[in-house]
């Protein structure tokens, strides 16, 4: 399963890309307004620093709206991805998009149906928000795992980017129900390396070692 971190923050995502596990990124309007910067003079500093799909998501709600506002983004860098929304204009939108070799991430993905749409008009990415579907007492994970069932029924290529995760379960879930992607923000990635045990036996060995006298090099 690849790792793209859900931020704006460029501070985080440079330090991510230095620990060799970062395949791209995810931003969103609420992220951009949250960094407090230019949206345009970010995605250009982010796509600096990871080689891999960089999201950025249109404001417009209306068809050539969207495709106006993508085509400009697109230009910012060759790995820019266009996020759309799964509406009816958006998903016209992607349509035009893949068909001018324009990579494209489907988001605000709530249902299987949703999912199949977006695979139809050929959406590099389809977004399915695992948390905000926790928060209203359904499964997000179910959806991720139905979404895969779908695509590997008609062999789409769409990518499923398990996103709006929200605990390292979501992670470690979605990878079982697989998810080909998982946006994840920095503090979850961080986390991922954890667990009490591993802390513990690190301590017993460094402590033995210690007692042995010895040294490697
Ligand atoms: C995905 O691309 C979105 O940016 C993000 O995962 C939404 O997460 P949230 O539900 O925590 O806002």
């Amino acid at each position: 399963m690849k790792f793209f971190v859900d931020t704006a923050e460029v501070d985080d995502i440079r330090e991510l890309q230095a620990t060799g596990l970062l395949d791209g990124v995810t931003t969103n309007p609420s992220l951009i307004a949250k960094s407090g910067r230019d949206f345009k003079q970010v995605i250009a500093e982010i796509c600096e620093i990871v080689d891999g799909p960089v999201s950025a998501e249109v404001a417009a709600l209306d068809v050539e709206g969207m495709i106006a506002e993508g085509e400009h983004l697109a230009k910012i860098a060759s790995n820019v991805t266009i996020k759309i929304p799964v509406t009816p204009a958006g998903l016209k939108a992607c349509k035009h998009f893949s068909n001018n070799g324009i990579k494209t991430n489907v988001t605000l993905c709530f249902s299987a149906n949703q999912a199949l749409l977006a695979a139809k008009v050929g959406a590099t990415y389809i977004s399915p928000f695992i948390g905000r579907l926790d928060d209203i007492n359904l499964s997000g994970m179910d959806l991720i795992a139905d979404i895969r069932t779908i695509y590997d029924n008609y062999a789409f290529t769409t990518e499923i980017l398990a996103a709006s995760i929200r605990t390292l379960n979501h992670v470690s879930d979605a990878a079982l129900s697989g998810a080909d992607v998982a946006t994840i923000p920095p503090a979850i990635i961080h986390k991922m390396y954890g667990h009490p045990l591993t802390d513990k036996g690190l301590e017993g060995f460094v402590k033995d070692w210690a007692s042995t006298g010895q040294s490697i090099l």
